[in-house]
């Protein structure tokens, strides 16, 4: 298959290509606000499933609906709970998705065999007219391959997608502007729980509606727990290389990370770090990216699968990162981070010597 490749700029041409082709049935990758989504119409049993082979995703993983406007809401829903349509008024539209019992118009396909559909209204213009022109209910997960990590970039998209769909809409730097998918938060159970973290934080979500929980396998997998939200679950985010996080107090991680280099580097391997703006002219050797400020941490979360593409891409053996839990979006950048690391971490300077 010829993938297409168009750019957002010619807006008008973009948004009727890209709706006729969701309408046949197509799949077309396009920008939203947290990370390029892989679109196909929601309602459509076969085309929801092709979602599915282009990235060699596993059936029981369901897609999130994308959709434009809340009436689109009530007809895919049962019902939506109180708290729901006030976390809708307050984050949508934004990089927030619900989840709640679903109406039997949802085909099991799309929601991986569930009886709950995750929904969300992306706050990006080009993104929601798309999802209008395409039908109204627009089934998209990260349009990377299953494992990769998720595109915040067209070029990331046409990575591992090309032949593989028939459009991708470049949309530029304003693609992937929050880089991190959205916060899951499941709304069919009491208190919701949040399935997924993401830049909308627990605290952020409690401010509207009280007490939130969070799955207590997002941060650390006990050996007996599975996450409640099956994509969880799986290896994603993976590079290539194995790689560790670093914990401790900023300096000692600095001087633990040149001792570990230096001995890879005396083996002949590769390694890669990732520093940050403000600690990029500690170390010495190795191939050394920043990942953003830890002074803003939208930058490190924006800048996180980029980086790790990135290193993929120079074929690194071992990649050390410092840890980035502090901030607002700590808990969103450490799963991902976690994940990419298989949870190997590493922490420094706790005994005193
Ligand atoms: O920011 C985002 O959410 C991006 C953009 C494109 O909108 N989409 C995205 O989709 O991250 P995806 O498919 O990569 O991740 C969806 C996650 C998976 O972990 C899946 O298991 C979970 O949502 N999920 C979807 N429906 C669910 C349901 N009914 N119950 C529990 N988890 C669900
Ligand atoms: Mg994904």
């Amino acid at each position: 298959m010829e993938t297409i490749l168009i750019k957002a700029e010619k807006e008008q041409q973009c948004v009727k290509l890209a709706g006729e082709c969701l309408k046949k049935g197509g799949l077309v990758a396009f920008p939203t606000e947290t990370v390029y989504g892989l679109g196909a119409d929601a309602l459509n049993e076969e085309a929801a499933s092709k979602i599915y082979k282009a990235k060699g995703r596993p059936s029981d993983n369901p897609l999130i609906i994308h959709i434009a406007d809340m009436e689109s809401l009530e007809k895919i829903v049962k019902e939506v709970p109180q708290k729901a349509r006030v976390l809708a008024q307050r984050f949508w539209p934004g990089p927030l998705t619900m989840i709640m019992p679903k109406k039997e118009i949802v085909p099991l396909s799309t929601t991986g065999g569930l009886e709950t559909v995750a929904v969300r209204m992306p706050n990006h213009p080009l993104a929601l007219h798309i999802i209008k022109a395409g039908g109204g209910y627009i089934a998209a997960p990260s349009a990377n391959t299953s494992g990769r990590p998720s595109p915040t970039l067209a070029k990331h998209v046409e990575e591992d997608m090309n032949g593989k769909i028939d459009m991708i809409v470049d949309g530029g730097i304003t693609g992937g502007e929050i880089g991190i998918e959205s916060t899951i938060v499941d709304m069919s159970v009491e208190p919701p729980m949040i399935l997924r973290p993401g830049f909308i934080s627990k605290e952020m979500l409690e401010e509207c509606i009280g007490p939130v929980a969070m799955d207590e396998t997002l941060m650390c997998v006990p050996k007996d727990k599975t996450p409640k939200a099956p994509g969880m679950k799986y290896k994603h985010y993976a590079p290539k290389a194995e790689m560790q996080i670093v914990e401790g107090e900023i300096h000692k991680v600095c001087d633990s990370i040149n001792k570990f280099t230096a001995n890879w580097l005396e083996k002949g391997k590769k390694v890669g770090i990732i520093a940050t703006d403000e600690t990029k002219n500690c170390y010495e050797k190795g191939m050394v990216k920043t990942i953003g400020s830890r002074e803003d941490d939208r930058t490190i979360a924006r800048n996180l699968y980029a980086v790790l593409r990135e290193f993929d891409e120079e074929d690194v053996d071992v990649i050390y990162s410092e840890s980035f839990s502090q901030g607002s979006m700590g808990n969103a950048i450490m799963n991902r981070l976690l994940k990419a690391a298989a949870h190997r971490v590493i922490t420094v300077g706790e005994k005193e010597e």
